[in-house]
């Protein structure tokens, strides 16, 4: 994959607007959703494709994740969003309404548009937005369509409209999608991003939301307004302490290896291999991102 970065915090920015892409190259989520998709009316499409198309070289400048979200690709305007910015070289595509045709069609255009442009050798990354029904109970079979895929992203609001239900800052409505999309892209190996918290004025429940995603698997959250990324980095780093605790703990670990024992005590409890393994995960991650 063509990516580095990690991804805590993605943020959605209107394809449409010069001046919300402007402000977003300056602050500080790890990626950059430019969106062509519902955040742009179909009169302003055009307009959002060269807005998108003249400004992803400006985050690549700044070594700053870029992302596009294009319309649904079985359509003639997700068909022309693709072709209008891959040139640029985007660093992923988001393919919204995403099943396992559409992972198809989107893989074999940028091949054969990579192809044409001369740049195999990047390969575009794709993230599949699972929104519909049909996508969550056939999320890892999605997911394994295409071998370009470096991420799942999680859609509620398109998933909870088309279920008739209603949908609420506590979320208890989309849990059982929530789980089956961190099980899938776990299953996977790529990143899992939650869907946008809209009450963009609720800091106390977006904190709730995040960690609700995150105690079940999700590695990030897709933003919507520049006050919510803040909140989602610090929640997706790993805290000073608890790295702290399990570098000491990985060395407890070592040592009782070393002296031919498979198991240890640390702080009172047993501590065997998968539980030092994830202390190392956790700290090759608090690694990653200081090195940021
Ligand atoms: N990306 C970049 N800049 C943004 C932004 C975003 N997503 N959302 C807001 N801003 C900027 C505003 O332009 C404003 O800039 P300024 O202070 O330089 O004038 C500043 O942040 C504060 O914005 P604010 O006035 O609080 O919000 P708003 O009323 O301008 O916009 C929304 C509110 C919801 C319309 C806007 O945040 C937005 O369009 N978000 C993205 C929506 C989207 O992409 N949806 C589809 C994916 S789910
Ligand atoms: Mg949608």
């Amino acid at each position: 994959m063509n990516y580095k970065s990690i991804r805590r915090s993605l943020l959605y920015v209107p394809g449409n607007s010069e001046k919300m892409i402007t402000k977003s190259l300056g602050l500080i989520a790890d990626s950059i959703i430019l969106d062509l998709e519902d955040a742009v009316s179909l009169t302003e499409k055009n307009l959002a494709r060269a807005n998108v198309k003249n400004s992803i070289a400006k985050f690549k400048e700044k070594n700053k994740e870029v992302i596009v979200r294009i319309n649904d690709i079985k359509t003639k305007t997700g068909i022309l969003d693709l072709e209008s910015i891959v040139e640029e070289l985007p660093n992923a595509i988001i393919v919204p309404k995403a099943d396992e045709e559409s992972l198809h069609i989107a893989d074999i255009l940028l091949k054969s548009t990579e192809k044409r442009y001369d740049i195999e050798d990047f390969e575009i990354s794709i993230i599949p937005l699972l929104e519909t029904s049909y996508s969550i109970v056939h999320a890892y079979n999605i997911l394994t369509s295409s071998d370009r895929i470096s991420a799942v992203q999680f859609g509620a609001e398109d998933l909870t409209k088309e279920l008739g239900i209603k949908r609420t800052n506590e979320g208890k409505e989309i849990e059982y999608a929530r789980n089956v999309i961190a099980q899938a892209g776990n299953a996977c190996k790529i990143d899992i991003l939650d869907t946008p918290y809209t009450d963009i004025d609720d800091n106390d429940g977006l904190s709730k939301d995040i960690l609700n995603a995150k105690n079940i698997g999700f590695t990030g959250k897709t933003c919507i307004h520049p006050s919510q990324i803040e909140i989602v980095n610090d929640i997706f780093t790993p805290k000073l302490e608890d790295v702290e605790n399990a570098r000491q703990l990985i060395h407890s670990f070592d040592e009782a290896v070393k002296n031919g024992k498979g198991v240890c005590m640390f702080e009172g409890k047993m501590i065997d291999n998968p539980i030092a393994d994830r202390a190392r995960k956790l700290v090759e991650k608090a690694d990653q991102i200081s090195s940021l």
